[in-house]
């Protein structure tokens, strides 16, 4: 959702901001805004549209200032327009505000104001916050952070917000509930964000805010930090283990594509000092930790949105094969309202790249609630989710940045399927062969990968076919259905053409009335794991002249025969599949999208962590 950032020190706050917001630009990118001090004014600029066109708006003006913040924005109230961009200025103009998040009771609060007579330029719930927070500042003739904490006392909703005050330079202060926040610490200043990837650059030092927390950077001062009910609590310092290169394309022209290429470096991080080739061992410590639960876990729930819940498919076909436990996979946005059977004996793996999405946090929260055990896959380090768990394994795909997710995808497929593998292993579900010969395989991936990935051109050049196509149809069986769903997702969010993904036989109950030349058929048909079914389901799109474009094993001849386009990807275990069939999908989306001309990082409506319900 939005980016917040926000500075104070001895530099120039307005270069460390921008740059800081174009580092969150994937957070939400549909308006931006800056506000700085300096010469006693509170000088606010905004601007519709990019980061860019905040740039282009702030040319000529005022820019001086070493306290400011900064924010972009992805609209929940209020179209995206220069108007309801942040910050937004208090009725006086005294104060200045940026808000990640949504104030559920803004239209009670509104109402009290008005009858105080405060008006308001916006429609946004975050300047009727701003309005609150001045409101009691002046009735209550207190300081900038006890305005805050008293104001978030009559808020109900998730915010990440920071004010600042025109009579005081010295000071920003942060609050947040459900919208991530972090401090760094440098040499006599401090950087505030929504997430890490601004601060990287300046310090290694940083402080993850928490749960109903109020921080107050002071300029010369120690960070103090005070809950919402006025319990002082101490910053707890961490270092920070990503680094600059992480976050820059290093010379490719989009991050989505460095990111796919990412993936056999990933894939071997993911499985670093947890599969060992050597013993064919696989080694969790959040598993090892934690046996005796996973052994007798009577029912596994996997909760989590989009990419992440197709992962999760993934690991409930993996679970339920090796380890032979029942495996529910749940959207965590119904899962957290539907008042599921959630038992003590359960075990509830969360699972999201950015460790902050709004329904997969509330999905925990009620597992906890319920006495479950609850075990994350996440990718971002020191996120909310990891925070909220009582175990778990990081991803370590690093940072990823391009809004449709890949390298992420893969990394917890890879993590899902070595946890299946320990199950199954230590559970005596799995016979020894079996496993030796899976994990040995398994770490065999990177380099398959590697070698499927030198048919990008290929794939681009056959993508320019597909530029005319509206709709599209993946299909799959058995581990490859959840990737048909995968790839339509990348298709339909980065290139904005329909897709849909089904379970190949599910075809002929329906979808089947669509097949004509017009329509491309995605048919992910590698030799292990039901070839010859899928093999008429492809006989089927044939005879209705479908346009084929299949996924096989090299040395296929039969599928590559009834295709109109075939990419190959290496031979594997059927389990395995996944990794190697979900690369050419992501290369096809990203290259159709290329082609269409769309901004393939940054796609229309979305953002890459989706903070609010
Ligand atoms: C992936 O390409 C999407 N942009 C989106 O579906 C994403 O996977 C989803 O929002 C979940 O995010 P998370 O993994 O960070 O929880």
């Amino acid at each position: 959702m939005c980016g917040i950032v926000g500075y104070i020190g001895n530099k120039q706050a307005y270069p460390i901001l921008i740059k800081g917001l174009q580092r969150l630009e994937y957070r939400g990118y549909d308006s931006a805004g800056i506000a700085l001090i300096h010469d006693n004014k509170l000088n606010v600029y905004k601007a519709k549209g990019k980061v860019s066109d905040l740039i282009h708006f702030a040319e000529q003006k005022d820019i001086v200032g070493s306290i400011g913040i900064a924010h972009t924005r992805w609209a929940t109230h209020g179209e995206p327009n220069q108007v309801n961009a942040h910050p937004h200025y208090s009725q006086s103009e005294e104060l200045a505000i940026i808000h990640n998040g949504i104030i559920e009771n803004y239209a009670v609060l509104k109402e009290g104001l008005m009858k105080h007579g405060y008006t308001f330029k916006s429609q946004t719930d975050t300047e009727v916050l701003v309005q609150l927070i001045e409101y009691v500042k002046k009735s209550n003739n207190v300081d900038l952070t006890k305005a805050v904490q008293l104001a978030l006392n009559q808020v109900v909703g998730a915010y990440a917000i920071a004010v600042i005050e025109k009579d005081k330079p010295d000071v920003i202060v942060a609050a947040r509930k459900g919208s991530p926040l972090v401090v760094g610490i440098g040499d006599d200043e401090f950087f505030l964000a929504s997430d890490a990837t601004p601060i990287v650059e300046f310090t290694d030092q940083v402080v993850y805010i928490g749960e109903e927390e109020i921080v107050t950077l002071q300029r010369g001062k120690q960070l103090k930090i005070k809950t919402i009910g006025d319990v002082e609590k101490t910053p707890e310092i961490k270092k920070l283990e990503m680094t600059l290169n992480q976050l820059e394309k290093g010379g490719y022209p989009h991050f989505m594509i460095k990111e796919i290429f990412e993936q056999p470096k990933t894939l071997s991080d993911s499985m670093r000092g947890r599969v060992s080739l050597e013993e064919n061992e696989i080694k969790l410590s959040g598993f090892i930790d934690n046996k005796e639960k996973f052994l007798n876990a009577k029912r596994i729930i996997i909760t989590a949105c989009g990419t992440s819940w197709h992962a999760g498919l993934i690991g409930k076909y993996a679970i339920e094969e090796f380890a032979r436990i029942p495996v529910e996979v749940e959207y965590s946005s119904e899962f957290r309202y539907r008042k599921p059977v959630i038992n003590s004996d359960d075990i509830v793996i969360p699972i999201s790249q950015s460790g902050e999405t709004a329904d997969t946090l509330a999905a925990v929260d009620l597992a906890k609630a319920n006495g479950a055990f609850i075990f994350g896959i996440c990718n971002v380090v020191g996120s909310s989710i990891p925070r909220n768990t009582h175990s778990g394994c990081y991803t370590h795909a690093g940072p990823e940045i391009g809004v449709a997710s890949t390298k992420a995808f893969t990394a917890q497929v890879t993590v899902l399927t070595m946890l299946a593998l320990l199950i199954g292993k230590e559970k005596g579900t799995l016979d020894h062969e079996q496993y030796t010969k899976t994990v040995a395989e398994l770490g065999r991936i990177p380099e398959k990968i590697k070698h499927l990935l030198k048919q990008d051109a290929v794939i681009a050049e056959f993508a320019k076919t597909f530029t005319y196509a509206q709709n599209f149809i993946y299909l799959g069986r058995g581990y490859n259905f959840p990737v048909a769903l995968e790839g339509a997702l990348k298709l339909k969010e980065i290139s904005y053409i329909h897709a849909e993904g089904y379970p190949a036989a599910e075809m002929k109950h329906g979808p089947i009335a669509l097949i004509s030349q017009e329509m491309p058929v995605v048919v992910i048909a590698p030799s292990a794991g039901m070839y010859e079914k899928v093999v008429s389901n492809i006989q089927e799109i044939k005879a209705r002249k479908g346009k084929i474009i299949s996924i096989v094993t090299e040395g296929d001849k039969v599928v590559s025969n009834l295709s109109d386009y075939t990419i190959s990807i290496p031979d594997t275990e059927e389990c395995l599949v996944p990794l190697l069939a979900a690369i050419p999908l992501q290369l096809l989306a990203y290259h159709i999208a290329v082609v269409k001309g769309c901004d393939v990082d940054q796609p229309r409506n979305l953002a890459k962590s989706v903070t609010v319900e």
